[in-house]
């Protein structure tokens, strides 16, 4: 037996080393909300998956919501206007994406048979340009690390929702995550830190639906062929880049006339390219001729949302009254000075 006593002990130790560093990493989920929000391209989609810059704009009016509630059993529930049900079954639904993500999120929390109820409450339509996806992403992982009480820095944040926008876009530059976790306007470059910019005082960005799911995968696939096909396209995207940089010195001055004349030249470049559609230009056309600075689609295009400039808010009100009339489902806006 003597012969064994160090075998023992060693084993002994082995398991209480175990127990003490299971003990150290099993961690209680406990219930948590956490919010983010839609975002609006202003210029730059599609040029900035190939490096070039994009502004985008937070929305925070439009909100997404999630709550996080562990359960007593080991059930692992969504609630959603995208899907109901066990996250096990979600794997071929369009909540696939988010599905990875959760389970992805399970594991870092080491808690892979961790039950709970996950709500996801959303003022954003889905597949329309706003950036349900990203935002749904950010929401999800705030929502984790708060039942987690574990700390989440602002890169980290975007690293994770990576996760769910490379299965859902298939080849994301990052922007739409990275401004519906923001607060103020980004000056973006794919694979750099986003930098905030500063606002104009006035003016008045309309935003409306065109009631059409656009496709961010298909649309960004598209321009991929399209630039394999037609290397010459690539004009398209430096000049989209270039409009870009212009457009951020007439923000800066206040320059809507500028402004509004670039983003004209940006639904041009888009058109061009391929991502816009007769829903698109249709609401474009109605909010030039009804008092827009300029116009363009918003987003990955093929449907989904449209941007106006609008001088004032009785300008904005007036555009987003016709845009209704020309088929609009819904408007939003976002007004510059508040
Ligand atoms: C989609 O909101 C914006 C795109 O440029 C795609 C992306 O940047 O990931 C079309």
């Amino acid at each position: 037996m003597g012969n064994y006593v160090p075998f023992l002990i060693l084993c002994y130790n082995e398991l209480k080393y175990f127990y003490e560093s299971r003990v150290i990493v099993m961690q209680v989920m406990h219930a948590a909300s956490a919010i983010s929000h839609a975002k609006a391209i202003l210029i730059g989609e599609h040029a900035v998956v190939y490096g070039q810059p994009a502004i985008a704009i937070p929305i925070p009016t439009v909100r997404m919501q999630v709550e996080l509630k562990p359960r007593a059993d080991q059930q692992q529930r969504i609630t959603s206007a995208m899907y109901n049900g066990a996250l096990t079954a979600a794997a071929t639904t369009r909540f696939a994406g988010i599905a990875t993500l959760i389970r992805q999120l399970l594991i870092r929390f080491d808690a892979a048979l961790q039950g709970f109820d996950l709500n996801i409450i959303s003022d954003l339509p889905p597949e329309r340009g706003m950036g349900s996806s990203a935002a749904t992403a950010v929401a999800v992982v705030r929502a984790f690390h708060a039942a987690y009480a574990a700390p989440l820095d602002h890169a980290a944040l975007l690293r994770w929702a990576d996760i769910s926008e490379r299965i859902i876009h298939g080849n994301p530059s990052g922007i739409d995550a990275a401004t519906c976790s923001a607060d103020r306007p980004q000056w973006f470059v794919r694979g750099q830190k986003p930098r905030s910019l500063a606002l104009p005082h006035t003016g008045v960005l309309v935003i409306a639906d065109t009631g059409i799911q656009g496709q961010t995968r298909l649309a960004v696939q598209a321009v991929a062929e399209r630039l394999k096909m037609d290397p010459a396209s690539e004009q398209l995207i430096s000049g989209l880049g270039l409009l870009t940089r212009q457009a951020a010195v007439a923000m800066a001055d206040d320059d809507f006339k500028t402004l509004g004349a670039i983003m004209n030249s940006a639904q041009e470049k888009l058109a061009a390219l391929g991502v816009s559609n007769h829903p698109i230009e249709q609401l474009v056309a109605s909010a030039r001729a009804h008092g827009a600075l300029g116009a363009k689609l918003t987003g990955s295009g093929k449907g989904g949302c449209i941007l106006a400039l609008a001088a004032d808010g009785s300008s904005a009100a007036t555009i987003a009254a016709a845009l209704t009339q020309a088929g609009a489902t819904e408007t939003w806006q976002y007004d510059f000075a508040k």
